[in-house]
């Protein structure tokens, strides 16, 4: 039977993914901190959105020095748009230790690295892999697709005994020979497949490497691997915001440091059905007359769906502006210099434009 690590090396050299920003010219050793970087923002990212993010977080925070001594809100910023917003402050927090524990070195053995905030176990094995040429596995969501289609894995792949399963697959098939030379390209060659062919819907078998051991090709079976547990529906909420305009410039309230956008900057909220212009005027001693609503805004999260109603209220007279700390007014032409949820940006910016 081929070797199904020796056959995806070399697919990958051949026609797998190559000259990504965080790649050096041909898979070997590379910088760990791109790498720890690029890891964190390709989970739940797809590459082309990643990209653009990745160049201007480095451009502004090149070592991870630099990233340990800035602010959050000024890391908030540069993650601002690519959601999962824990991902930013594990990512500043797991800097400032790598600072403190590790003279500003970014450790090379699994476990110190494994034990860094925000670095799960695939995403310890991906940096152990590419920045340190170590062998180590990886399972991410569409490498669990590679290989409950491949070995014919049946059983909902988020449950504990198919993963673990699938986590002793991953550890089995690992190159054995040669590592520093091949792991860079077999964890590449296994992202590159579940990304580009052996895709959720419709996979291109027919371009598939190891189509010839395909348990899943074998029998027919692509479509109902990797068996997935009964769908669950994701609750929907719905919100109000208020959007609090004084001469130009925005309202804005601070998030909490967890949950939802933590740390980000938003607009203050209120529950549906109470009257916005009231809970404007007495949450932020405001003199307003009117309050206008704009276009609903729907944004979907992982675990439940939003619909924001925004509510535009313009300030009568200018407002003394002593604020609370977690308050800030903002030029809406300056939309581009705080960190903000996506779906706010958006409304913003309709705000913005249509002024
Ligand atoms: N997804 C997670 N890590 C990746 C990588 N190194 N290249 C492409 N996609 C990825």
């Amino acid at each position: 039977m081929p070797n199904f690590s020796k056959t995806l090396i070399q697919w990958q050299v051949k026609h797998g993914r190559h000259g990504l920003p965080w790649q050096a010219s041909e898979i070997g050793i590379r910088d760990a901190y791109r790498v720890w970087l690029s890891e964190i923002m390709l989970q739940q990212t797809q590459v082309s959105a990643v990209i653009p993010y990745y160049e201007k977080f480095l451009q502004r925070f090149p070592t991870i020095a630099t990233l340990a001594a800035a602010s959050q809100d000024d890391v908030m910023q540069y993650w601002a748009g690519l959601g999962y917003y824990a991902r930013a402050r594990n990512l500043h927090r797991a800097a400032q230790q790598v600072v403190e524990l590790h003279g500003g070195i970014f450790p090379d053995d699994f476990e110190t690295i494994h034990a860094l905030p925000g670095i799960g176990r695939s995403t310890a094995a991906a940096i152990s892999a590419f920045a340190f040429g170590k062998r180590a596995a990886i399972l991410d969501g569409n490498v669990k697709r590679v290989f409950a289609r491949h070995f014919g894995v049946h059983g909902d792949v988020k449950s504990k005994p198919v993963t673990d399963l699938l986590w002793a697959i991953a550890e089995s098939e690992l190159p054995k020979n040669n590592i520093e030379a091949t792991i860079g390209s077999y964890t590449q060659g296994l992202m590159d497949l579940g990304a580009t062919l052996c895709v959720r819907s419709r996979p291109a078998c027919l371009l598939c490497p190891v189509q010839k051991t395909c348990i899943a090709k074998r029998d027919g079976l692509t479509a109902a691997l990797p068996g997935r547990s009964a769908k669950r529906e994701v609750p929907h909420r719905e919100i109000q915001m208020l959007v609090v305009i004084d001469s130009g410039q925005v309202l804005l309230q601070k998030r909490p440091p967890t949950g939802i956008w933590g740390g980000l900057w938003s607009l203050p909220e209120c529950a549906v059905g109470v009257n916005a212009l009231e809970a404007a005027q007495n949450q932020f001693a405001i003199n307003a007359k009117k309050a206008k609503k704009l276009a609903t805004v729907d944004h979907g999260f992982t675990h439940f769906s939003l619909s924001i109603f925004p509510v535009e209220i313009q300030v009568v007279s200018k407002q003394p502006r002593a604020m609370e700390p977690g308050l800030i007014w903002l030029d809406l032409v300056e939309l581009e210099n705080v960190a903000l949820p996506a779906p706010v940006k958006k409304i913003l910016l309709k705000l913005g434009a249509a002024s």
